[in-house]
């Protein structure tokens, strides 16, 4: 895993607790005088050991800290990857972009990265289908990249997460229902 997403997850720990915590998370889980470089690779069961450890910390389940680790990394990225947001106009294209516009940009910026298979379907207006597949199973955190981008083009969103790689699945299929946030509450 890229060193650019363990220092999203530093940035949320320092600025959700302080950097004592990370600095002992550090302690417990990386090799002595780690210094994450964004475009350097890092073993990904590194970062499994430091997500698990925040869990332990505020004692909650992996899950819920992958999705709110994956929330604060879509402001984090695209904020670090300024060109990435202006080309699209709307959520929707966003997502549709993701595979084709947004990591394959990754795939020539970074040597080498470790990136899913993402593969939408547009149902409709509101309704995507979303095909999730890799071996990293990150699909908690992608379901908080997929809130994220939704707060940055206020979207009320859900996601129903039918089918997952956690319960034995070849691929994870998301369910996105999404309309923008004046048209009220959405109804499921
Ligand atoms: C809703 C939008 C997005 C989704 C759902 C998404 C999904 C993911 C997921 C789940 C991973 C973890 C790796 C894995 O699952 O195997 C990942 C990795 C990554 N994504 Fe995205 N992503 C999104 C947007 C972005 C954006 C805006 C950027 C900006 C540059 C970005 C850059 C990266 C990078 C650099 C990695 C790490 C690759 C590596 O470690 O080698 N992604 N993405
Ligand atoms: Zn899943």
């Amino acid at each position: 895993m890229k060193g650019i997403i363990f220092r999203g997850l530093e940035e949320l720990v320092v600025k959700t607790h302080d950097i004592t915590v990370w600095e002992k998370l550090m302690e417990k889980h990386a090799p002595a005088e780690r210094v994450y470089v964004s475009a350097k690779n890092y073993p990904d069961d590194e970062l499994f050991a430091l997500a698990q450890e925040v869990a332990v910390v505020v004692d909650k389940p992996l899950s819920d800290i992958l999705r709110t680790f994956g929330e604060f990394l879509f402001a984090y990225l695209t904020q670090k990857h300024g060109e990435i947001l202006v080309q699209f106009e709307d959520f929707s294209s966003l997502i549709m972009g993701i595979d084709t516009v947004i990591h394959a940009e990754v795939a020539k910026l970074y040597h080498e990265p470790n990136l899913p298979q993402i593969h939408c379907e547009k149902i409709d207006e509101r309704n995507i289908l979303m095909f999730y597949r890799s071996n990293r199973k990150l699909c908690f955190c992608a379901e908080g990249l997929i809130n994220g981008a939704a707060s940055y083009y206020q979207m009320n969103i859900s996601i129903d997460h039918q089918k997952c790689m956690h319960e034995g699945e070849q691929e994870c299929t998301l369910l996105l229902t999404f309309e923008e946030k004046e048209h009220g509450k959405i109804n499921r």
